[in-house]
């Protein structure tokens, strides 16, 4: 079946503010169970807009088959900076679109607190952070992670950044830390979140990989 689905012309290119319904529709699919999903399309909808819509901050990419978004890879070049400013800019709009998820489940708050004032930092990350990467549950194992992680790649170092990093769950997703390394990424510290989840940041240094044409 899956070699229908990949029938066509896979496109890569900028992530723009009219994907940003199909790539919270991929994000819900690809993502499920975890804390952004579970707040629901609303506060994601927010936080992919804005990434579409500040290109200077974000390397943002989307691969589209047939026309149809299949994949996304999102991540600020600054950080820190970068979820100042969100928080900053969209706080009415993020706290209106997370209240019933909050009135729903109080015990969840705790959590939200620490969400907005995350500012994606790790002791060991250093340069851009991939924020997420996320491609159609129907075309996973098809090639269009790698093809969107090398252009994300390709853009940090267009931007003259030289090093990235991301954090992804320590046990139990071998597959996935399997896919950042084949695309040159090298496991970095671990930490613990305070709900106990075991994290691994892994990091990609521009110099150690020569990114393909
Ligand atoms: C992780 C993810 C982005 C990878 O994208 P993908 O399109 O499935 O991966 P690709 O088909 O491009 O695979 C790229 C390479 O990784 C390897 N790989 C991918 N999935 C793998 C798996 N399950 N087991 C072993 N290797 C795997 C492939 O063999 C391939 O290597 P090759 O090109 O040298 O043959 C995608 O599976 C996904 O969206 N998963 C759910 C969301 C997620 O976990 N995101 C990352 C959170 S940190």
């Amino acid at each position: 079946m899956k070699s229908e689905k990949t029938r066509g012309e896979l496109r890569i290119r900028p992530f723009r503010s009219d994907s940003v319904e199909q790539a919270v529709g991929i994000h819900l699919a690809a993502f499920p169970g975890f804390f952004l999903a579970r707040l629901g399309p609303r506060v994601l909808r927010i936080l992919y807009r804005e990434f579409a819509e500040r290109p200077e901050d974000v390397v943002a990419i989307e691969a589209r088959l047939n026309d149809k978004v299949v994949g996304v890879a999102v991540g600020p070049c600054r950080p820190g900076e970068f979820f100042e400013t969100f928080v900053r800019r969209r706080r009415m709009s993020l706290a209106m679109a997370s209240i019933l998820f909050m009135l729903r489940t109080p015990a969840s708050i705790p959590r939200i607190l620490r969400a907005i004032r995350y500012r994606g930092e790790v002791k060991s990350g250093r340069g851009a952070l991939l924020s997420s990467i996320a491609v159609d549950p129907e075309m996973q194992g098809t090639g269009v992670g790698r093809a969107l992680l090398e252009a994300w790649c390709r853009g940090v170092r267009e931007r003259g950044i030289e090093a990235a990093y991301l954090t992804t769950d320590r046990h139990e997703n071998e597959a996935t830390v399997i896919f950042y390394r084949r695309l040159g990424w090298e496991p970095g510290g671990t930490f613990v979140t305070r709900e106990g989840r075991d994290m691994l940041t892994m990091t990609w240094d521009a110099a150690s990989n020569i990114a393909p044409e």
